[in-house]
C-alpha cells in the first residue's frame, strides 16, 4: 500500500516509515521539520516539507501520490509543555487532525491511523488500563488526543474514513538507525542516558510522594519498533475492524527509580539523580492492558523487556552521540 506518514521525520514516525518500507509498502512523508530531522527520513521515502494544516498542498500530495492510507504522527506531544501552553496543543493537534480529515474526505482517502496516547485516560481508576476505561485527561495534551478520537468517529460514520486510534504508552528504545532526539529533551530514558555520559549533571526525579511502591511515577515502556509494527498490522485490517481504539503497552509498570536502575545495569555506570517536585499534569500510574490489540490486530511485542528497550536506546546513543546532528 502507499502510505502518507505525517511527522515521518520525528521519532515514532521515522521508525514506522522504516518498517513500512521494510514490509514492502511505499512511503510518502510530510513533515514541517519544526521538531523533526530531515536525516531521519528514510532514503527510499518521498519527502515533502509541509504542514498538515495547509489543506491545498496536502490535497495535492494525496492526489498526486495516490495515497491509500494516512498515518498521522505529527503532533505536539509533551505533557509538561501542554500544561504551560494549551493553545499549542489544541492549535497543532486538534486543528491539524480536523483539517487533515476534511482534506482526506474531499480527496477520497479513507484510511487513517492515528497516534493517540495513554494520556487520554488521566488518572485511571484501575490498572492495567483497558480501552473501556474512562477518558478523563489530566492535561491539555491528553485532551487534544481525546478530542481527535471523537472527531474520527464522526468522519468514520459520515465520510467512511476507517480509522484505528493507537493509544501509545511510553515509547522508548530505538531501531538500529533511528532513535530519540528531541530539543529540548524531556523524556526519562534519554535524559537518564545523558546523566550517565555527563551531558546532564543530574537526572531530576519528578515527585517522590506518589501513591506507588517507591513514591515515583510508574509507566509502561514500549519499544518503538513494537509500536511501529502495530501500525502495519492495523493498516492491513482497516475496514474490517470492529474496534477502533487500541492500547499499546507491555502491561508492566516501572517506577522512575526502576528505570534508573535499568539504565545503570545496561550501561554499567551510575546515574546521578536528585529528588525534585512533581511535574504538573503527570498521572501517578499508567500501565496498559493491550489484550485488545493482541486479539484484534494479532500484535505481540517482540522486545517487551525494559532492559532490552534501554539497551537499544543506549546502542543508538553510542552510535549517534549527537543524535541527528542538526
Ligand atoms: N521524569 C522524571 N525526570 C525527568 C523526566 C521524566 O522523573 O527528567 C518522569 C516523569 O515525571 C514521568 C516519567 O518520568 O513520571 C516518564 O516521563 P516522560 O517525560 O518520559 O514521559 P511521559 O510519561 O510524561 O509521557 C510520555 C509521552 C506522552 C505520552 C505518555 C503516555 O511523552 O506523549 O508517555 O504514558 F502521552
Amino acid at each position: 500500500m502507499k502510505v502518507l506518514v505525517t511527522g515521518g521525520a520525528g521519532y515514532i514516525g521515522s521508525v514506522t516509515a522504516e518498517l513500512l518500507l521494510r514490509a514492502g509498502h511505499k512511503v510518502v512523508i510530510v513533515d514541517n521539520l519544526a521538531k523533526g530531522h530531515r536525516s531521519a527520513v528514510p532514503g527510499e521515502a518521498k519527502f515533502y516539507q509541509e504542514d498538515v494544516r495547509n489543506e491545498g498542498p496536502i490535497a495535492a500530495i494525496l492526489k498526486e501520490q495516490q495515497i491509500d492510507c494516512v498515518m498521522h504522527f505529527s503532533a505536539s506531544s509533551l505533557v509538561g509543555e501542554s500544561m504551560k501552553d494549551p493553545g499549542e496543543y489544541f492549535g497543532n493537534n486538534v486543528i491539524g487532525v480536523a483539517r487533515l480529515l476534511e482534506t482526506m474526505a474531499r480527496c477520497n482517502v479513507r484510511k487513517f491511523i492515528f497516534s493517540s496516547s495513554a494520556a487520554t485516560y488521566g488518572e485511571p481508576a484501575t490498572v492495567p488500563i483497558r480501552e473501556v476505561s474512562l477518558v478523563a485527561p489530566t492535561n491539555p495534551y491528553g485532551e487534544s488526543k481525546a478530542i481527535c478520537e471523537r472527531m474520527l468517529r464522526w468522519y468514520q460514520s459520515i465520510h467512511r474514513v476507517h480509522f484505528a486510534a493507537l493509544r501509545y504508552f511510553n515509547a522508548a528504545g530505538a531501531s538500529y538507525e533511528r532513535g530519540e532526539d528531541h530539543d529540548p529533551e524531556t523524556h526519562l530514558i534519554p535524559l537518564a542516558l545523558r546523566a550517565v555520559t555527563g551531558e546532564l549533571k543530574e537526572l531530576a526525579i519528578f515527585g517522590t510522594d506518589y501513591p506507588t511502591t517507591d513514591g515515583t511515577c510508574v509507566r509502561d515502556y514500549i519499544h518503538v519498533e513494537d509500536l511501529a509494527k502495530a501500525h502495519i498490522l492495523a493498516l492491513l485490517k482497516l475496514g474490517s475492524l470492529t474496534d477502533n481504539v487500541f492500547n499499546l503497552g507491555n502491561g508492566s509498570g516501572y517506577s522512575v527509580r526502576e528505570v534508573v536502575a535499568s539504565v545503570e545495569r545496561v550501561t554499567d555506570r551510575k546515574v546521578p539523580v536528585k529528588d525534585a517536585p512533581r511535574r504538573p499534569g503527570d498521572p501517578a500510574i499508567l500501565v496498559a492492558s493491550s489484550e485488545l490489540a493482541k486479539h484484534c490486530l494479532g500484535w505481540e511485542p517482540e522486545k517487551p523487556g525494559l532492559d532490552e528497550i534501554v539497551s537499544d536506546a543506549w546502542s543508538w546513543k553510542q552510535r549517534f552521540p549527537n543524535g541527528y546532528g542538526d
